[in-house]
C-alpha cells in the first residue's frame, strides 16, 4: 500500500468514460476549441461530477491529442491519447462494429477481427494505467461502458485499495448472443474486477450473472434482481461481486424548469410559424444510429401518407440527427437509407417551400433543442433496440403544459417506466403506424392524463436518485452479502 500511495493522485471520485464530456475540436485556422461531446452518457453524467467535484479520465474525441490534465469549469478532466490507428481499431473496430451490434441484438452482424480485441486490450490497459495515476489512496472509481469492460479487473490489479464500480449504458443482450463473443470470458473477467456492476434493467443483471457462472465458474445468487433493490452476487474468490438493475435518467428538475422560461416558449412559437404553422408537428431527435428505428418512423409516414391517413398538407415531421461514428460501414450505409427515403417522401409529397420531412444532420443547441421538444406534438422515438433513450425522458421533462404524445419503442429501457406512452413494437410496422395515427388524434384531455403520469415518473426519478442509488450500493459493501449464494 506505501508503493501505491506514492503513485495516487489527488481525486477521491473518479469518472472513467471512453469520452471526455468534452471534444476538442481542431478548427480550419489551426486553433482548439472545447465542445460538449455527443450522447446520452455524457448528458447523465456531467451534471453529476460537477457536483461531486470529481476528476473525469477519457479520450478527447481526437487522434494523437497529447494533453496534460485540465481544470475546466470545476471539473478535473484527465485526457488519453488515442492514435489514429487505436481509433480505427478499438474505438470504430472493436466498440462499435463488434460490441455495439452484439448488445444491440445483432441488428447489424457484429465483426468478431483479433486485431481489433487486441488493440481493445492494450486501449483499455491504458485507462487503467491512467486512472491508477488520478486516483487517490482509497477512492470509489465509477468506470462507464461498454468500451472499457476489462478496465475494473486491470484496476483493481493495478490498485487494490480502490473501491471499483461499473455501469453499462447499453442493454447487456441475451445469453445467446453473447456467446458468439470469441472474447466472451475475458469479457465476463474484466467486468467481475469491480465491486458493484450496475444495468439499466433486471434482464440485463440476470443474464450477466448466468454467464458469470457458465463462463468464469462462480456461485452466483438465483434470486430475481429488483430495480434499485434485490441485487445479486457473484462470489468471486474471496470476493463478492454485486449486480444490479440501475435504470438511468436525467436532470428532470432543471429540464423542466428550463422548458418554462419565455424565451425557450417564444422559440417554440417561432418554430412552429417557420414550419408553415401546420396542424401537427412530429420530432425525432437521435444520433444517427442504425438502433434508433429512425428509417421505421420514415417508413410508417410514408405508408400513413400514402394511405390518406396523414394529410401531408398539415402536417410536418423533423428529424434533427447528430453525425454519428461516421467512418464505421454500417453508419454510411444507413446515412444513405434514410436519406433516401427522407427525399422520396419529400419528393412524393411536398410542395415548394413546404417540405414533409424536415432532416437536419448536425448537432443542435441545447435550447433550441428544447425549443423543438416544446414545439412538438408528437415525439417519435422508435429504435430497435436501446439500452434507456434520454431522449423520451427529456421530452416528457419539457411538457410542463401538458400537451404533446410521445410515441415509444417497447425496445428501450425507458419503455419499463414510460407506460402511459404509447408503445410500439418497431418489428411491426402496422402497429407503429396505428400508435401515430393514434398519437396524432389523442383528445386533449387524455393527452394531458397520459402527460400527467409520464411526469410524475420522470420528475421523480431523475438523474441525481440514479446516481445515489448506484454509489450508495457501492459504499455499502456487504450489505447483500454472500448469505444469498445458493450452494
Ligand atoms: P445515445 O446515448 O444512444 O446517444 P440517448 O437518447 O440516451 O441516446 O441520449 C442522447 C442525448 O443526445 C440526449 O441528451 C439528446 O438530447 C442528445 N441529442 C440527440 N440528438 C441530438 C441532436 N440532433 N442535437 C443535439 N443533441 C442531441
Ligand atoms: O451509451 C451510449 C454511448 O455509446 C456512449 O457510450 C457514448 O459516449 C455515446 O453513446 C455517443 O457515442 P460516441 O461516443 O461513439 O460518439
Amino acid at each position: 500500500a506505501a508503493e501505491e500511495s506514492t503513485h495516487a493522485g489527488g481525486s477521491d471520485f473518479v469518472v472513467v468514460a471512453n469520452r471526455l464530456p468534452v471534444d476538442l475540436e481542431r478548427l480550419a485556422d489551426g486553433s482548439t476549441r472545447w465542445k460538449r461531446s455527443p450522447g446520452g452518457l455524457v448528458t447523465a453524467l456531467e451534471p453529476i461530477l460537477r457536483s461531486n467535484r470529481g476528476a473525469w479520465v477519457g479520450w478527447a474525441g481526437v487522434a494523437d491529442a497529447e494533453l496534460d490534465p485540465i481544470v475546466q469549469d470545476g471539473l478535473e478532466l484527465y485526457p488519453v491519447s488515442l492514435s489514429a490507428q487505436e481509433i480505427a481499431d478499438y474505438y470504430e473496430g472493436f466498440s462499435n462494429a463488434t460490441l455495439w451490434p452484439l448488445y444491440h441484438d445483432v441488428i447489424v452482424r457484429p465483426e468478431y477481427r483479433r486485431e481489433w480485441w487486441n488493440t481493445y486490450v492494450e486501449v483499455n490497459r491504458r485507462f487503467a494505467e491512467e486512472t491508477a495515476k488520478a486516483a487517490a489512496e482509497g477512492a470509489t472509481v465509477w468506470v462507464q461502458d461498454y468500451q472499457l469492460q476489462l478496465v475494473p479487473k486491470m484496476l483493481r490489479m493495478l490498485r487494490p485499495d480502490l473501491t471499483i464500480g461499473f455501469f453499462l449504458h447499453i442493454p447487456f443482450p441475451p445469453v445467446e448472443l453473447f456467446m458468439q463473443m470469441p472474447w466472451r470470458t475475458e469479457i465476463v473477467e474484466g467486468l467481475l474486477g469491480a465491486d458493484l456492476i450496475g444495468f439499466h434493467l433486471p434482464g440485463g443483471a440476470q443474464n450477466f450473472l448466468y454467464l458469470a457462472r457458465r463462463l468464469a465458474g462462480h456461485q452466483t445468487s438465483r434470486g430475481t434482481v429488483g430495480v434499485r433493490s434485490k441485487l445479486g452476487v457473484v462470489q468471486a474468490g474471496f470476493r463478492a461481486v454485486r449486480v444490479g438493475a440501475f435504470p438511468i435518467s436525467i436532470d428532470s428538475g432543471q429540464l423542466d424548469e428550463q422548458a418554462r422560461r419565455k424565451p425557450i416558449r417564444d422559440r417554440a412559437k417561432q418554430i412552429r410559424k417557420e414550419l408553415g404553422n401546420p396542424k401537427h408537428i412530429m420530432l425525432g431527435v437521435d444520433r444517427l444510429d442504425y438502433t434508433k428505428g429512425i428509417d421505421v418512423r420514415l417508413d410508417a409516414l410514408l405508408e400513413l401518407i400514402a394511405e390518406g391517413r396523414v394529410d401531408p398538407a398539415e402536417t410536418v415531421m423533423v428529424q434533427l440527427a447528430t453525425p454519428s461514428r461516421e467512418r464505421v460501414e454500417s453508419y454510411v450505409q444507413m446515412r444513405g437509407a434514410i436519406e433516401k427515403t427522407v427525399s422520396r417522401i419529400n419528393g412524393e409529397y411536398a410542395e415548394v417551400g413546404r417540405p414533409v420531412v424536415h432532416y437536419i444532420h448536425r448537432p443542435i443547441p441545447r435550447d433550441e433543442l428544447i425549443a423543438f421538444f416544446v414545439a412538438a406534438d408528437v415525439m417519435l422515438v422508435t429504435p430497435l433496440r436501446d439500452g434507456m433513450n434520454l431522449v423520451a425522458k427529456e421530452y416528457v421533462a419539457c411538457r410542463s403544459d401538458l400537451g404533446g404524445a410521445l410515441v415509444l419503442s417497447e425496445f428501450t429501457g425507458a419503455a419499463a417506466e414510460l407506460r402511459q406512452a404509447f408503445l410500439c413494437n418497431p418489428h411491426d410496422l402496422e402497429d407503429v403506424k396505428d400508435k401515430m395515427e393514434a398519437a396524432l388524434n389523442q383528445p386533449r384531455e387524455d393527452g394531458r392524463r397520459h402527460m400527467r403520469a409520464l411526469r410524475r415518473q420522470v420528475l421523480a426519478h431523475d438523474v441525481d436518485r440514479w446516481a445515489r442509488s448506484f454509489l450508495d450500493a457501492l459504499a455499502h459493501q456487504g450489505a447483500a452479502g454472500p448469505a444469498l449464494i445458493a450452494p
